[in-house]
């Protein structure tokens, strides 16, 4: 059945073929002198001295204290990781090689005139710090597609797992099916020289982020629509694509996969997905092990999976007092979630201290494409409420909505309407950004982390033998 199926989707000869090369332990290899690489094989030595005067004129200055409070809770606020491809900041959220979304939206290539940009070319200035041109956009759409093709045991792992294995699980499972073909791992243990690791992790991460939309969408099609699986067109970019072989072709929602999949890319590196996927790449493990890991992380309710939660609690809502709630009934619903002992999904942020501009950007496009859509609607009037429950709290930092409190909403639109998929989208764009770092940490050389850790009795005798230099 397994093997209809796949045979459906246009991949019979190749699929089988591909099969039992993948049981020699081998996979077929996409191998290519690409525009970007040549790109990047240009850029890395001018950054290798830049780290290394950064390091020899500032090496040994300080970057702050750290307080007891910090190392208790979770680190926060303590600078301790190089983060190239994105920086964030409190008040302004997030900006990509210094651009704000805004910026994207008007400087990177689109697909269709004055649209969203594509992924290709995020992914571009995430790797090189410049702005593509249309056609080194296209070169990356091309590079993908070439390298996309899905072997037939990962569709036979996946259907090793259970219908109703959440799919996040089942993301996590496609990827390390792929993992025996990594060229970083084949690499080490040839013996290749450190200098050229970054190369066969290139390789690796362009093999993964080209093959991600086929796995989210057999993903998608197995748990959601029987297994049909749809065949890649071979015409449409990236993120079309991953929407096409879901099972969706509206122009509209197209548009919003390109955003949806532009804006999830990168959050600067501390959490917990990027910090995964740095914290394991740094062993040297190779680029499908530590996305793996970055995706473990973001399968939980704190991180990415809010924007599934998101869902289910505003399903909740409207199943307990209909879909035009008032503001009072709103806000009494608030009170409850928090008196419950609950978070409210898609409110708040660690680092962000006012409404995420991914919130606001997917705030415009519901606005231009579905502005009488109930649910957005609802949202908007989520917006005038929450916050301020919140704030009354006195207790949570950022009452404001992050990215997760919108993008539920452009999904349920365009009909994708299984929330517990939605992480899986999430991390399809996140291997962008965190893929993009790990190529830049091995060019870069980076060590393997190993912060410090303390136990409480040592934190206690520090402070009670010198109270005043604890100060
Ligand atoms: C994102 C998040 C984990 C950040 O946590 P944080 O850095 O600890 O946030 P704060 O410093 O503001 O937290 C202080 C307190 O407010 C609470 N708080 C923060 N956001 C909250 C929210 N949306 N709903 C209820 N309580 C919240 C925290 O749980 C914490 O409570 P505690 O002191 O009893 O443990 C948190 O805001 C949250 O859980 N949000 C909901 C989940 C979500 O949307 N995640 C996606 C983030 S992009």
């Amino acid at each position: 059945m397994l093997a209809q199926a796949v045979a459906n989707l246009g991949l019979g000869a190749l699929g089988a073929q591909t099969f039992a090369a993948a049981s020699c332990g081998a996979m077929r290899h996409f191998t290519t002198a690409s525009e970007l690489k040549r790109k990047l094989t240009e850029l890395i030595p001018g950054q290798q001295e830049r780290l290394k005067a950064l390091k020899k004129t500032n090496g040994s200055k300080s970057l702050g204290e750290v307080t007891v409070d910090q190392a208790i809770g979770g680190m926060r606020g303590i600078p301790g990781m190089l983060w190239e491809t994105s920086l964030l900041d409190p008040e302004e959220g997030i900006r990509f090689r210094g651009l704000s979304i805004p910026e994207l939206q008007e400087k990177l290539p689109g697909a269709v005139p004055g649209g969203q940009p594509i992924p290709e070319g995020l992914l571009w200035l995430l790797l090189t710090g410049e702005i593509p041109t249309a056609e080194q956009a296209r070169s990356v759409t091309e590079e993908l597609r070439a390298r996309s093709h899905l072997p037939y045991h990962v569709f036979k792992t996946l259907e090793a797992l259970p219908q109703d294995a959440h799919p996040m699980t089942q993301l996590t499972v496609g990827v390390m099916a792929l993992q025996p073909g990594s060229r970083f791992a084949a690499a080490y243990a040839r013996g290749t020289h450190k200098s050229r690791y970054w190369e066969s992790v290139y390789e690796d991460s362009m093999d993964l982020i080209a093959k991600l939309p086929q796995l989210a969408a057999s993903i998608y099609r197995r748990t959601y629509r029987a297994g049909q699986y749809i065949p890649p067109s071979h015409d449409l970019d990236w993120a079309a694509n991953l929407a096409h072989m879901m099972g969706y072709e509206d122009p509209g929602c197209h548009e919003m996969m390109r955003m949806y999949q532009t804006i999830h890319s990168d959050h600067e590196g501390g959490n917990v997905s990027a910090h995964a996927t740095h914290l394991v790449g740094s062993a040297l493990s190779d680029p499908y092990l530590s996305y793996a890991a970055g995706m473990n992380g973001l399968a939980g309710p704190l991180h990415g999976l809010a924007n599934q939660e998101v869902l289910r609690w505003v399903k909740e809502l409207t199943a307990k007092l209909g879909p035009n709630p008032d503001k009072d009934a709103v806000r009494k619903y608030v009170q409850d979630t928090l008196a419950s002992g609950k978070v409210v999904p898609g409110y708040g942020h660690a680092v962000l201290r006012k409404t995420d501009p991914r919130y606001t950007a997917q705030r415009a496009f519901a606005q231009q494409y579905m502005p009488d859509y109930p649910l957005f609607k609802l949202t908007s009037h989520l917006y005038e409420v929450v916050p301020e429950v919140l704030g009354k709290t006195g207790k949570i930092k950022n009452p404001w909505p992050n990215v997760d409190a919108h993008s539920g909403v452009l999904l349920q639109y365009y009909g994708i309407n299984e929330e517990n998929y939605y992480t899986v989208l999430f991390g399809v764009s996140r291997a962008l950004g965190v893929l993009s770092q790990n190529i830049w940490s091995r060019a870069l050389g980076l060590p393997i982390e190993r912060p410090k850790s303390m136990t409480m009795e040592s934190l206690e005798k520090r402070f009670a033998a010198a109270p005043e230099a604890a100060k």
